[in-house]
């Protein structure tokens, strides 16, 4: 499985490239748990120190050696589910659920307020902000391609989409409304919507559900896939990458960022501890282990997609960091032992924003949302 061997590369790499006093690196020749598909390239690449560096730094004209991109995979259009592909109808009616503003205790804030999807699915804060203005405790990540990862949130608490959309709605810091039966009360208070839940569940007796909603805004969730160049390249277009990307993605495989960055998010597959090799620098969340209490997840969070990575910051699960040059030099540190110089840094961002895509337009504009009846309920400021 793709977290294991992650875990596993990363390790290898880690223990490679740091000084010989990282802890865990001293048993070399006993990478105790999981098998690894890609064994020992990227670990010895990255073992060759400056050397490799160099090479890489003279790559700029080089072909990326194909079988080094299987760790990669191209974007699918849709996410699919485990229980099928979503219907029309089902995207129509999450798409409208996702702007909706009436879904929030003061009718001010929708999903689109937080991850705006003309801009990137971010809202380009460090931490966001709900009702009443309250200041959220992490940074809000895109939505696009998220459905791909092996969880959500940065500590993988909730299992999919679905079950995500469920959360914001009912938060007291982010949309607020008091209950899920009073989410269903705004929704049957407009008919349009009604229909379009009983278009979108056909056969059930009572389709407006906030369950039903979950589902609804996870099947439009699962449609924002985001691909771009970086799929043609790896579909096997040479000519999709400039010389200066190759070069950049020479430099991210040879550093080994793809360790855990990454599949078809370049990321979203594992949990990975921040400050993996040296410690980060006050470090206040605890990250995944929020959600398991097992000490061994203290400080690791969800791996990021680089995914339109240009497009989103500012950086990390706190968004402390502006700009991704930074972000890419901090990486480089604290996950793998390697102080990057400027240009190296250049290179790595370069290939980066070749990782911009785009979800088809009719999916992120906005949608007609039906008018609110004489039994709507008012908007709620306190
Ligand atoms: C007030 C701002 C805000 C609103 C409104 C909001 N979100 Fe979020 N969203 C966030 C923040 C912050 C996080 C990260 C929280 C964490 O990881 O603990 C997040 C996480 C997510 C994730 C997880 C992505 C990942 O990579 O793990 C998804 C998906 C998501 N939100 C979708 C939605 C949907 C759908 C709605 C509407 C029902 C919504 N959000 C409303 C701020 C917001
Ligand atoms: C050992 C695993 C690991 C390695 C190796 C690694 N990363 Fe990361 N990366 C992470 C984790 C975990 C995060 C999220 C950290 C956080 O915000 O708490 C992250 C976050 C990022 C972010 C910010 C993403 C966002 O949405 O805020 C960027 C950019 C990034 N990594 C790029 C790189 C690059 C470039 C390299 C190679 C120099 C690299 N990473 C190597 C695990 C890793």
């Amino acid at each position: 499985m793709r977290p294991n061997r992650s875990l596993h590369l990363a390790a290898l790499i880690a223990c490679s490239t740091a000084l010989a006093t990282t802890p865990g690196c001293a048993k070399k020749d006993a990478p105790a748990t999981a098998q690894t598909a890609q064994p020992a390239e990227p670990s010895a690449k990255a073992g060759e120190g400056g050397k490799a560096e160099k090479a890489s730094a003279d790559q700029a004209k080089a072909v990326v050696d194909r079988a080094r991109l299987a760790i990669f995979a191209p974007l699918a259009g849709e996410v699919t589910a485990a229980t099928g592909p979503a219907t029309p109808a089902q995207v129509a009616l999450g798409q409208m659920l996702y702007f909706e503003k009436r879904l929030s205790k003061n009718q001010d804030l929708s999903c689109n307020s937080c991850h705006m999807l003309d801009r990137g699915g971010v809202d380009g804060s460090a931490r966001s902000s709900g009702h009443k203005g309250q200041l959220g405790g992490r940074n809000a990540p895109t939505v696009f391609n998220a459905a791909a990862h092996l969880a959500q949130f940065w500590d993988g608490r909730a299992k999919d989409v679905e079950e995500q959309a469920k959360g914001p709605i009912l938060n007291p810091i982010e949309m607020a409304m008091p209950s899920a039966e009073a989410v269903v009360a705004v929704l049957v208070s407009m008919p349009e919507y009604v229909a379009a839940f009983q278009a979108a569940f056909p056969g059930q007796a009572d389709p407006v559900t906030y369950d039903n909603l979950g589902k609804a805004i996870g099947a439009f969730e699962r449609q924002l896939t985001t691909p771009g160049r970086w799929d043609a390249y790896l579909k096997g277009d040479d000519k999709a990458l400039t010389d200066e990307e190759k070069a950049g993605l020479a430099l991210f495989l040879d550093t080994g960022c793809m360790a855990c960055h990454n599949g078809a998010a370049l990321g979203g597959g594992s949990y990975q501890k921040l400050g993996a090799v040296k410690p980060w620098p006050n470090l206040k969340d605890n990250g995944r282990y929020d959600a398991t209490k097992d000490e061994a997840d203290k400080f690791k969070f969800k791996v990021p997609s680089l995914r339109n990575i240009a497009q989103t910051g500012p950086y990390f699960h706190d968004g402390s960091v502006q700009t991704l040059e930074e972000a890419v030099k901090l990486m480089a540190t604290h996950q793998l032992g390697r102080d990057l110089d400027d240009a190296k840094v250049k290179s790595l961002v370069t290939w980066l924003k070749a990782l911009n895509g785009e979800a088809p337009k009719e999916l992120t504009a906005q949608p007609a949302l039906p008018p609110s009846s004489a039994t709507t309920p008012k908007a709620d400021p306190t």
